[in-house]
């Protein structure tokens, strides 16, 4: 018998518990001033009625302010540091200016506590975003450093209604607080620092309303830091209609769609069940299928008696690029290291070292056997340059590689052509262990980008370089 990918993730991760809430606190980046206050807060993780779970969150909730701007539009945002530790912000999938990128370390300094820093870009893709800090990540994200992005075409999508659900995970102690086991080895030698307690915007399970007859967009993002969902609509045919922000020709997947830490899948959701009746949202990345929350029909009559017209795009989208593929800037990217990978030595502050000396540093990742130094680049691009990578994940675990300032296209999968190469652009790659993949994207966007696994304690860990575009 052999093992399907999807197999390869039953039994990595701890089973969890399921923890939805309402509506969180809304800015339109048109209108409003935007401060992010990035502080210590408490939040309903655990339902309104239990006591707030101490947190660090923007503007007091977990998920941050859902942050709204037209298509070529421009956010501006202060972030200001009620933090104890230094921290960042990172504009997860828009293609922005490099300066703007909020890499600490790469693209700019740390903003200290009490500090503030002006972020002002422009958006030049509608879609799905997030935004997140980018300092300490594995510890800042988990604990509830992010929001919802979301960019919005001219035209309206041709549906009723929008419905956003933020998933994470968290680690809670006995008492339901966050649990203080931060920057553990052996989770980031894993699948990384899982949790067990799983919320849909920041809150616990719970019904999300919806009428019988009506076509409504889902806007799903992973916003944990290690854990992989695979989501799927109890009774309903929902379709991909949108990729990491990137509107897709919409398609039926054949079983639960994975979505790994920061990617986005946007469905197109038919309701076309039962007024009064009940679905759940079900979740079966490492077990079997259980509701992650539910969705429940009220009584009303339905919308409409039929859904006649196919489901349509959630808009038209240029690539974001032309591919030249006869002479492109190609270059390797091997991922070894964690339990059971079977690496022996990395390259370490330029010298070579044994795991032991590695697991010391808190290096137990590497990319083409250098675990997590910066100084040079995977590789310098000529703007314009088309840039193929061919990755091999030659590891026990899964991991999500993220692109900064790009979106590139995946080309093949373990050789064979990948579904929606060169038409599907994306800005993070799911892969399972042992596999390979290969990636494609035009160079436009000057800058040193960044490049790692997006579980976030296997990037901390050592799964990080950059490309350069020049
Ligand atoms: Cu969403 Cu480099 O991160
Ligand atoms: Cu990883």
């Amino acid at each position: 018998m052999t093992l399907s990918r999807r197999t390869l993730l039953k039994g990595l991760g701890a089973g969890a518990l399921i923890g939805v809430a309402g509506c969180k606190a809304r800015i339109d980046a048109r209108t409003d001033p935007l401060i992010l206050n990035a502080a210590s807060a408490e939040a309903p993780l655990l339902g309104e009625i239990e006591a707030g779970t101490p947190v660090w969150a923007y503007n007091g909730s977990v998920p941050g302010p859902t942050l709204r701007a037209p298509r070529g539009g421009q956010i501006a945002a202060r972030l200001e540091n009620g933090l104890e530790q230094p921290t960042s912000i990172h504009w997860h999938g828009v293609r922005l200016a490099n300066a703007m990128d909020g890499v600490v370390g790469m693209t700019q300094d740390a903003v200290e506590p009490g500090a503030g820093f002006d972020y002002r870009f422009m958006c030049p893709d509608a879609g799905t975003y997030w935004y997140h800090s980018h300092n300490r990540s594995w510890e800042q994200v988990a604990r509830g450093l992010y929001g919802v992005l979301i960019v919005e075409d001219e035209e309206p999508a041709p549906v009723d209604r929008e419905i956003t659900l933020t998933l994470d995970d968290w680690r809670l102690d006995a008492g339901g607080a966050i649990h203080e086991s931060f920057g553990a080895l052996h989770d980031w030698a894993h699948g990384g620092r899982m949790g067990d307690w799983i919320t849909v915007n920041g809150g616990p399970p719970g019904d999300i309303a919806l009428r019988a007859g009506e076509r409504v967009r889902l806007r799903v993002l992973n916003v944990a830091t290690a854990r992989i969902f695979a989501i799927a609509v109890e009774g309903h045919a929902a379709q991909v209609a949108s990729i990491d922000g990137f509107a897709v020709a919409p398609f039926a997947p054949e079983e639960s769609v994975l979505i790994g830490p920061g990617q986005r899948v946007d469905f197109v959701l038919d309701a076309t069940g039962e007024p009064g009746a009940r679905y759940g949202l079900m979740d079966d990345a490492y077990d079997d299928a259980q509701p992650i929350s539910f969705f429940a029909y009220s009584d009303e009559p339905p919308l409409r008696d039929q859904f006649d017209d196919g489901v349509p795009r959630l808009g038209e989208r240029r690539a974001p690029g032309t591919l030249d593929l006869s002479e492109p800037l190609a270059g390797d990217l091997v991922m070894e290291g964690g339990a059971m990978g079977g690496m022996a030595q990395a390259m370490l502050g330029g010298e070579m070292k044994g795991m032991r000396e590695l697991a010391r540093a808190g290096r137990v990742w590497a990319l083409n056997g250098v675990a997590g130094d910066l100084d040079k680049p995977l590789l310098s691009a000529k703007r314009g340059r088309t840039v193929v990578v061919n990755m091999v994940n030659d590891s026990a675990w899964p991991h999500v590689m993220h692109l900064h300032g790009h979106h590139f296209t995946v080309l093949t999968i373990d050789g064979a052509p990948a579904h929606g190469a060169g038409e599907i652009w994306r800005d993070g790659h799911l892969m399972m262990p042992r596999s390979r993949a290969t990636i494609a994207f035009q160079a436009t966007n000057p800058g040193k980008w960044y490049f790692h696994c997006h579980m976030l304690g296997h990037q901390a860990g050592g799964m990080r370089t950059w490309i350069e575009v020049a």
